[in-house]
């Protein structure tokens, strides 16, 4: 059996600036055969390392569908994310995983989907959408809502954007909104006052959802009004790690009988997770 903490090297291809504290970063495998049987489902994570430094969890941001690479969107936050904001191409680093759950994307199937992502929200998220686009046959009609607090905030916005006429055509819509910015000229307001401008149907409707805690409350409040189903609303949280395989007890929530680990059970619950498991929802 493979050892889980098995880390693999790989090579930053690309570096794309996407906000003033977020980048995108490109990676392959250097070993041909890790990157010919690696793969993953929208929603897991790996542990990134960088030697000597330290290692960050971080949401893999690109689509199981496209093989020859992966994606990372990172935040500089700190000591380990301010170090991989000054990567270069050709540089190596260390990858484990992936871990996590992931989102159920087979039980979308056949269903519409709702994406809601509040700023860097959208990094796991724009997993599933990419491979919702790769799989378009599969799914009903798709909205995406990207809100943040100011426009240059919107991390994926210039992606989204860009890909706003083909999407059109293929019955997705895209809606973007600030909540703080005088100078946007586009949405105002928090992604649950845009659920009127959906092109879903609330009762054949997934719906994920990625931001700060504050925001799943309401919009769990909201889609509830608008009857969405809660067996098929699903968020993807964060919490310190540091094992990210279940074995440090770092990233536990709950009660002594009942508890439940962010990086094994999770990163992604539904709504029923959320509400039976006291202290998972906590920033
Ligand atoms: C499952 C999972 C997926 C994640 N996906 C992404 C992603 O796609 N992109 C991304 O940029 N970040 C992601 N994060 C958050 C990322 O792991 C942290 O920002 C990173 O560990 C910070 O490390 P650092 O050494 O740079 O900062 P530190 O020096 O350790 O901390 C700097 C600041 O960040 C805060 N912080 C540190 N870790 C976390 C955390 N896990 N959650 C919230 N605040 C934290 C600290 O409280 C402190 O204020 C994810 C976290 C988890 C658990
Ligand atoms: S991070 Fe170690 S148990 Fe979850």
């Amino acid at each position: 059996m493979e050892n889980v903490y098995n880390t693999h090297r790989c090579m930053l291809l690309r570096v794309y600036d996407l906000t003033s504290k977020d980048k995108l970063f490109l990676f392959r495998f250097v070993e041909p055969e890790i990157a010919e049987k690696w793969t993953f489902k929208p929603g897991q994570f790996v542990q990134l390392s960088l030697p000597g430094l330290g290692e960050v969890p971080i949401s893999i941001c690109s689509s199981p569908t496209r093989r020859a690479f992966f994606e990372l969107c990172i935040r500089k936050v700190g000591r380990v994310t301010a170090r991989i904001h000054e990567l270069k191409p050709g540089d190596i680093v260390g990858i484990r995983g992936p871990y996590g759950n992931g989102f159920p994307v087979e039980k979308f199937e056949g269903l519409d989907l709702l994406i809601v992502a509040a700023g860097i929200g959208m990094a796991p998220l724009r997993s599933v959408f990419l491979y919702a686009m790769d799989n378009r046959w599969k799914f009903g009609n798709i909205t995406v809502i990207h809100s943040a607090k100011y426009g240059n905030e919107l991390v994926f916005a210039k992606e989204l954007e860009a890909m706003k006429d083909i999407a059109e055509a293929e019955n997705v819509k895209i809606i973007l909104t600030t909540t703080r910015d005088p100078e946007w000229k586009g949405l105002k307001g928090r992604a649950s006052e845009h659920l009127d401008k959906v092109n879903v149907e609330p009762s054949r409707c997934a719906v994920v959802i990625c931001g700060p805690p504050k925001m799943y409350r309401s919009m769990f409040e909201r889609l509830m009004k608008e009857g969405y189903d809660p067996r098929r609303i699903f968020v993807t949280l964060e919490r310190r790690m540091k094992c990210g395989v279940g074995k440090c007890g770092h990233c536990v929530a709950g009660t002594s009988t009942s508890w439940k680990y962010v990086c094994k059970d999770g990163p992604v619950f539904d709504y029923y997770d959320i509400i039976s498991t006291p202290g998972l929802l906590e920033d």
